[in-house]
């Protein structure tokens, strides 16, 4: 479980966060959605600790983590699939997924094969530097590194952005079995809304750095939609 409240943030002068206060819950995915420049990034980059919050607090399984750095929150269970994927080019496949293994405690040595078994193609392509994969193929790199430190909480930055369909398809599949055999908190930031009908559980929409609407995706409205989701 992912608690958030009151968290707000300033890039300099200019206030970005002001005052978002959240739950996400174990076994379901919720979505946080709202136009271009909102600051969905942002307020995942503080929830992960890349960023400070300047005020608020953040909370993983009612463990209080506001004060600790990202690699801390890392170790406490919080993994981020940063938007743009950030995979390194120059590194195989499997010494991506190694990266990941710097989060564990104590520290695992090999990838789990788990994480090949939900990325097969990842498995066949495991020498190939990442910077060869497809856009797909990446983002299933990132999610998969993600996941090799086995997290409670998952956040998710645009996974779809780019993506063809079918690979959209299958990290939707895998996300719906995080939540369901894992009982993972999947906290995912989408403009797709049509991934978000098929595969969030619960919405949190973003306007201006704010919290303007929430509740279960089976009553995302289109008035809702119209008011704050379209340009
Ligand atoms: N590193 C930065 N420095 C200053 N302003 C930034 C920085 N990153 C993002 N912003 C600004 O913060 C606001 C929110 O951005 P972002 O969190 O990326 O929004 P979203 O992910 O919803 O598109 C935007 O106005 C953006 O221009
Ligand atoms: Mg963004």
């Amino acid at each position: 479980m992912l608690s958030l409240s009151d968290l707000t943030f300033s890039y300099g002068t200019i206030q970005t966060l002001h005052g978002i206060s959240a739950e996400m819950l174990p076994g379901r995915v919720t979505c946080v959605i709202g136009r271009n420049g909102v600051g969905k990034t942002t307020l995942l980059k503080v929830i992960m600790g890349i960023l400070r919050a300047d005020s608020g607090r953040i909370a993983i399984n009612d463990r209080n983590v506001t004060p600790h750095a990202a690699s801390r929150r890392a170790r406490e269970g919080l993994a981020l699939v940063p938007q743009g994927r950030q995979i390194f080019p120059k590194l195989s496949v499997a010494d991506n997924l190694r990266v990941g293994l710097e989060a564990t405690r104590p520290r695992k040595r090999k990838i789990p094969q788990h994480v090949y078994d939900m990325f097969p193609i990842l498995w066949d392509n495991r020498q190939r530097p990442g910077g060869n994969l497809s856009g797909g193929m990446q983002q299933q790199l990132a999610i998969a590194r993600a996941l090799v430190s086995k997290p409670s909480v998952l956040l998710l930055d645009e996974p779809t952005e780019g993506i063809q369909p079918n690979i959209i398809q299958h990290i939707g599949e895998v996300l719906q079995s995080l939540v369901n055999e894992e009982n993972m908190t999947v906290v995912l930031v989408e403009q797709y809304l049509d991934f978000v009908k098929e595969f969030g559980h619960d919405f949190y929409i973003m306007n201006r750095g704010r919290i303007t609407a929430n509740g279960e995706t089976t009553d995302l409205t289109q008035e809702l939609i119209s008011d704050y989701l379209s340009v």
